[in-house]
């Protein structure tokens, strides 16, 4: 079938400059003809990770509902914020709560990390920190990223970036990750028959 893609924004704010890329790039995504599926951490409500409350009461429904959603896709994007030089807590948590449904839905993945932020460097160095689990998981995190810088200003109101330039080289990396998905998900497929 189609090539299917998750997107996800996440940061939990209702205005998140995250939330706008994550759309833009799903939007990028289904010009090319991809399925993209849209979703903000917004959708997936999760206590902090607990032992005891994963023993007693197994994984809570949100890590559920996140794992089934990751596991109908080919790959996935995710636009997130940089807090202190680092992914969210919130992101990490996440990642920790969907990692305990066995099998994890990380792994052999191809995902495309994105982030939005207000400050002139556009929280490249959180993306960097979150390729740490995601590449401990077995997801192959696309070497290329993209992170919009003065996040606030960024967007036209119809959800554009307003730098054409910048737009267009998001674009693109968004095509190229899409191209080596569709190359190594056909790959797989001609193996397995
Ligand atoms: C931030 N912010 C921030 N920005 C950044 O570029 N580098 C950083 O290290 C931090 N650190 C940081 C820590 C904490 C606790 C908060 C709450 C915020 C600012 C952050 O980029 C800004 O709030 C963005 O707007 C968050 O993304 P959303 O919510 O717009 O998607």
């Amino acid at each position: 079938g189609p090539l299917r893609v998750l997107v996800f924004g996440a940061a939990l704010r209702a205005e998140s400059t995250n939330a706008r890329l994550a759309s833009l790039v799903a939007r990028m995504i289904a010009d090319t003809g991809v399925t993209a599926d849209l979703a903000t951490m917004r959708d997936f409500d999760m206590p902090p990770y607990d032992g005891d409350l994963e023993a007693s009461q197994g994984l809570p429904e949100g890590a559920l509902a996140l794992h089934d959603r990751l596991e109908q896709c080919d790959a996935f994007v995710i636009s997130s914020p940089e807090y202190n030089a680092s992914m969210p807590g919130v992101l990490k948590n996440t990642i920790d709560w969907v990692s305990r449904v066995q099998p994890q839905p990380f792994k052999t993945k191809h995902a495309l990390l994105v982030s939005a932020s207000p400050s002139m460097v556009g929280g490249n160095r959180g993306l960097w920190a979150l390729r740490v689990p995601l590449e401990h998981l077995g997801t192959r995190v696309y070497p290329d990223m993209f992170s919009l810088a003065k996040a606030h200003q960024g967007f036209t109101e119809d959800g554009m970036l307003t730098d054409s330039g910048l737009q267009e080289r998001l674009a693109a990396t968004v095509a190229a990750f899409l191209r080596l998905v569709e190359a190594d998900v056909r790959y797989v497929c001609l193996q397995r028959r």
